[in-house]
């Protein structure tokens, strides 16, 4: 008995456990290797029923004193956390009419359907728009178009016609230039002959004064034909053309826009159409959906990793009084697993709800304002207006007579100027030239000849009055009390038709902005409604599952007095745990020594690092047996073994059988070469609990207590141990 030991453990009374096991494994072991090994094998053995019942009865007993609860016996069994509070936000959810985002996804849904317009309805509203884009040329022309010129031609026109005084004047004053141009022609054409007597020279000299009532009466006529506007009408003309121009292309406008009639009500089925659409935009539906899934979907990885149990056949299977609990766990973790493969299809579901989504944007504004203001556009607007045409066809002929007239009558406006002019020149000119008779010389009559023929045509100058009788006949038949209701009738209608395009242009939209808003609820509304179920029946297993772990956390082991007082803790098990697996690495490694004697190593290249092993390995198990304690200063573990060449050797060039347990055999012997100092620790620490537990299991068979001091009586290692050997 080494001195250190009986020393260290003089007052612990039942110091024999620990001492008997050695001495069967070390001391016995002396005499043979068969006896040594038979010694481990029991030591192993034994070493693992305590532990098995140990374990078991600490388990309850940690049950039973409250010092685990059986969630955690729950989480150790299923190898998972149970975190119970990620399904609380479910247990109070009212989920009997279905969910609140959902209902209201689903009547959306209903309404969708309800107030879907056809392809056909779309077709006809986006044309009516593209019209309306054709238009937009027009209106910027009738804007640009003033009325201002057409209005005073017909001003002027009126004031030509009502104007007695000046036919009067007019009619007054030609016979007198007609005359007065008819006596100075017959005075020249008297005198052929250039070399005038002195008497001729006075009558003649005498007629220029007829000169000046030739630039009266043309300058008084001048002036009338001027005041009442024979001299630049061309502009109201050209105003007319162009209102003859726009009311022709408004014309074509309404006969295209007819088509459009009723269209009104189409646009109110689309406005209804997409008021569901911003309904659903308003209330964020689709957003709260998809919150919800995401929630569900987090709350659903509690579901995940449940594996199936085999808890009957593990370490707490042999423990009859938990075996409710394990009934339990079992039947909830099965259950587990069933929501999971139920959730994960709902789940696929959900997701082709966000991804229909993820691609389906309603863009932001009114969806409905564009459709309204143009529904209000059309609804004030007459679809049957039509300009009078004729009448503009008939007013251009009328209106071509009396400008032909009229660009007659300027003609004679334009030589009247002339004639005033070269009449005042040819005054002056001669007054000067000639201040008396004697004055008149050979240049006198070609000078008058020459204006003469300049204005030869005062000959029919009466042609003027004709043309004004003409011209006011014509406007006369115009009528133009007729004329002016009919114009104000076109540019009546001419406002409204301006009106209604500048109602389409304050839109401010193209039929491309509205083809897109046509195609929106097609696109938005293309999914099946059943993606959404699911989720009810998700949240009604939140909840068995929360009711389940409640159920578990509740339950509790039955008292057991056979367990009373039961000596070991966690640390002592562990203890126990470990000792044993100190005691499978030293097995192992002899067992793989045993076998590796059988091995026929003659006629391989590692004969020698494989005796070496051998024999290393052989001298490391005698000192070990025939050690009476563990001590690591007192046996060390064989340095330098040739194991990587061994090694290497097997793992290139072994090919037999036992390849793998030769490799299996060599890791072993590394794991013992380096845990090998921590043993004696480790297998003191199990002999303590394991001492610990005898002494209890032996104190519930005796109650009376026969002590047996070591001490006074120096302990000796034959005594009988309960179930250490025979
Ligand atoms: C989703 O979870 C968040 C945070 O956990 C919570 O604030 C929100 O209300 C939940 N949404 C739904 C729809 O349950
Ligand atoms: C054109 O003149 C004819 C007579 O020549 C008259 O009956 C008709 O009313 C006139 N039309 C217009 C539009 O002025
Ligand atoms: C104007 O008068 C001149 C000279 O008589 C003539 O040659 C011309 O054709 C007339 N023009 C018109 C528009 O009548
Ligand atoms: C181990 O044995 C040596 C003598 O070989 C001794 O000095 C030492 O105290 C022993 N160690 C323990 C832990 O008993
Ligand atoms: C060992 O125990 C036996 C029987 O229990 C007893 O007869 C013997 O004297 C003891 N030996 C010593 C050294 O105490």
């Amino acid at each position: 008995m080494p001195q250190h030991q009986s020393t260290r453990y003089q007052f612990k009374i039942k110091m024999w456990v620990i001492k008997a096991l050695l001495f069967l494994l070390l001391i016995d072991g002396i005499k043979s290797t068969k006896d040594s090994q038979f010694a481990l094998d029991e030591y192993y053995l034994e070493a693992s029923k305590i532990y098995e019942k140990a374990n078991k009865i600490h388990l309850e007993n940690e049950l039973a004193t409250g010092k685990i609860g059986a969630l955690d016996v729950s989480e150790r069994i299923l190898n998972k956390k149970i975190d119970a509070s990620l399904l609380e936000e479910y247990v109070e959810m009212k989920i009997s009419g279905g969910l609140r985002e959902q209902n209201e996804m689903l009547e959306l849904f209903e309404k969708a359907k309800e107030s879907e317009t056809s392809e056909q309805l779309k077709d006809e509203v986006e044309n009516g728009f593209n019209m309306m884009d054709g238009f937009s040329d027009l209106e910027k022309k009738i804007s640009e178009f003033n009325i201002d010129g057409v209005d005073d031609y017909f001003e002027r026109l009126e004031r030509r016609l009502y104007s007695e005084s000046f036919i009067s004047e007019i009619e007054y004053q030609l016979p007198l230039l007609y005359e007065t141009y008819q006596i100075i022609f017959v005075y020249v054409r008297s005198f052929q002959d250039d070399t005038l007597s002195d008497t001729v020279k006075s009558i003649l000299w005498e007629r220029i004064d007829l000169l000046r009532r030739i630039s009266e009466a043309s300058h008084v006529i001048l002036d009338a034909l001027k005041k009442q506007g024979f001299n630049d009408d061309l502009q109201g003309f050209d105003s007319f053309e162009r209102m003859r121009d726009v009311t022709e292309k408004l014309n074509a406008m309404m006969d295209e826009v007819k088509n459009m009639e009723g269209i009104d009500s189409k646009l109110l089925k689309v406005e209804k159409e997409m008021e569901v659409l911003e309904e659903l935009k308003e209330r964020n539906v689709v957003n709260e959906i998809k919150n919800r899934f995401q929630n569900l979907t987090k709350s659903s990885d509690f579901l995940t990793n449940f594996r199936t149990t085999t808890i009957f056949h593990g370490e707490y299977g042999g423990i009859q009084s938990i075996s409710p609990l394990l009934q339990k766990i079992k039947s909830f973790s099965s259950k587990m697993r069933s929501f999971e493969f139920r959730t994960s299809i709902s789940s696929k579901k959900w997701s082709t709800f966000e991804n229909h989504f993820q691609h389906t944007n309603i863009q932001s504004g009114s969806l409905t304002e564009k459709f309204s203001n143009f529904r209000d556009c059309v609804q004030n607007f007459d679809f049957q207006t039509s300009f009078p045409m004729d009448f503009l066809d008939d007013f251009d002929k009328n209106l071509t007579q009396i400008r032909l007239v009229d660009s007659d009558i300027q003609n004679y406006t334009k030589r009247l100027e002339e004639l005033a002019e070269t009449t005042d020149n040819l005054h002056a000119l001669t007054e000067r030239r000639y201040p008396d008779p004697a004055q008149v010389d050979r240049d006198f009559l070609p000078l008058f000849r020459e204006y003469l023929s300049e204005h030869a045509w005062l000959r029919d100058v009466d042609n003027l009055m004709i043309l004004l009788r003409k011209i006011k006949d014509l406007i006369t038949e115009l009528n133009l009390d007729n004329v002016r209701k009919g114009f104000e009738e076109i540019l009546e209608k001419m406002d409204e038709s301006k009106q209604f395009l500048e109602c389409y242009s304050n839109l401010e939209t193209t039929a491309s902005d509205i083809k897109e808003l046509l195609v929106l609820p097609g696109k938005v509304w293309n999914f099946d409604p059943k993606v959404l179920e699911g989720t009810v029946e998700v949240v009604g297993m939140f909840k068995e599952a929360y009711k389940m772990i409640e159920e578990i956390k509740k339950w509790k082991v039955a008292t057991n007095p056979e367990i009373e007082n039961f000596p070991l803790d966690g640390e002592d098990v562990k203890a126990v745990s470990d000792g044993i697996n100190v005691l499978e690495t030293i097995r192992n490694v002899r067992n793989g020594l045993e076998m590796m004697k059988n091995l026929d190593v003659e006629n391989l290249g590692i004969k020698d690092s494989w005796d070496l092993l051998d024999s290393s390995l052989s001298q490391f198990f005698e000192i070990l047996s025939s050690q009476k304690i563990w001590n690591s200063s007192d046996v060390s573990f064989p340095t330098n073994l040739p194991i990587d060449t061994i090694k290497t050797f097997i793992e290139d060039e072994y090919q037999e059988n036992q390849r793998n347990d030769i490799l299996k055999f060599l890791k072993e012997i590394q794991i013992l070469e380096t845990d090998f100092p921590e043993y004696p620790n480790k297998l003191e620490k199990m002999n303590e609990a394991i001492e610990k537990m005898k002494e209890w299991e032996n104190e519930k068979m005796n109650p009376v207590k026969t002590m047996v001091d070591c001490f006074e009586m120096e302990c000796n290692a034959s005594l009988k141990l309960p179930g250490a050997s025979n």
